[in-house]
């Protein structure tokens, strides 16, 4: 544990700063927790003083932010999230992003894992927000002002994405005619690591330069695919490109519409999987088809929360355990004396 000296050291009493999402945080090697004794009257140089101590740890002060941060007795520390970023694409149109970038971000938002947002790059046509049955004026467009700037917090969640009633986030994409420039897109998603913990970005692979460089920030690409000779070779195709780009490794397969039983179609989950193994691609889940799913989401609502235990729910929830378990790990206890004592 790592002992934080603030002044002087003869004060008796100490308080325990932890990062709100240990679970998520862990991951990096910063210490657990943080002890310093307790100060009411903590001036500039003692904040200056824990954050160049804390420097290099997911942990800073940030003294303009409104939201997320841990107060005790004037000292401030904002905790930087650093979160996971994945992102949804295809090879081809109409087999599911959209269906499985919301599902997976609603089933994470509804889990607790943390604050989530949707990141619709599709182009030219998005359809996430008109999905959620919402109507804005914010897109990854409005960002384009801000990104010279330092951006802080409250700025970046009350102007640049939009808070759904559920309590969870989306940011809106561009409307028709209008491209977002490759380098804006990288940095709204290393700007959005800064402060949500799950950040899902549905993508298709029309704009492929930009599907890249989004790719580049992410943690993993989850490609959709569907038991389908051409889409499987286009796969085999996009995977080899993606290899000499060198960024292959995080990618992986995701199977939507699968029927679990086998049936006149030659592929199936086997010859997928060899096949996709011959081009250095595993998989990572298979997500059935599910009857009723157009008419809840025709309503505006969500399958996935909808029906907590539908074998789609439990299957994204698998493919979520699966790729993140870090956030699925649960913190660690406290020993109780009992327990110390018995040990
Ligand atoms: N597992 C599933 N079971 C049943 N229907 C599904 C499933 N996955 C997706 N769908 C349906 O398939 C249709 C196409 O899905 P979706 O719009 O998510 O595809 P997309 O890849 O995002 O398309 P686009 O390329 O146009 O962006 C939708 O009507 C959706 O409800
Ligand atoms: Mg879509």
């Amino acid at each position: 544990m790592t002992q934080l000296y603030l002044q002087q050291e003869d004060e008796q009493e100490v308080i325990f700063l932890r990062p709100r999402d240990k679970g998520i945080l862990s991951t990096t090697d910063e210490p657990e927790e943080y002890t310093v004794p307790r100060n009411r009257d903590l001036d500039e140089k003692s904040i200056v003083h824990i954050e160049s101590a804390l420097n290099g740890s997911a942990i800073r002060s940030n003294v303009r932010s409104a939201n997320n941060f841990i107060q005790m007795d004037g000292l401030t520390i904002n905790t930087m999230r650093n979160g996971r970023v994945m992102v949804v694409t295809s090879t081809k149109g109409g087999i599911g992003k959209t269906t499985l970038a919301m599902s997976l971000a609603r089933h994470l938002h509804d889990l607790g894992k943390g604050r989530t947002i949707i990141v619709d790059l599709q182009h030219p046509h998005g359809n996430v927000a008109s999905r959620l049955r919402i109507k804005s004026e914010v897109n990854v467009m409005s960002w384009l002002p801000y990104l010279q700037q330092e951006l802080d917090e409250v700025t970046l969640l009350s102007k640049l994405v939009v808070r759904l009633e559920e309590g969870y986030y989306v940011l809106p994409a561009v409307e028709i005619g209008q491209t977002c420039p490759m380098e804006a897109a990288a940095a709204i998603i290393r700007e959005l690591k800064r402060y949500f913990d799950l950040i899902i970005v549905d993508m298709g692979p029309e704009q492929h330069d930009l599907l890249v460089s989004v790719m580049k920030a992410a943690d993993k690409t989850f490609v959709v695919i569907d038991y389908d000779f051409s889409t499987l070779k286009d796969v085999g195709n996009y995977t080899a490109l993606w290899k000499k780009q060198g960024i292959s490794d995080n990618v992986f397969a995701l199977v939507n519409f699968d029927r679990g039983r086998k049936g006149r179609n030659k592929i199936n989950r086997e010859t997928c999987e060899r096949l996709l193994r011959e081009v250095g691609i595993s998989i990572v889940g298979y997500l059935p088809e599910a009857d009723n799913m157009r008419s809840i989401h025709n309503e505006g609502k969500l399958l996935v929360h909808e029906q907590p235990k539908h074998p789609f729910t439990k299957a994204c929830g698998g493919v979520l355990k699966k790729s993140f378990p870090e956030i699925f790990a649960k913190p660690k206890q406290k020993e109780g004396f009992i327990k110390r004592w018995l040990r």
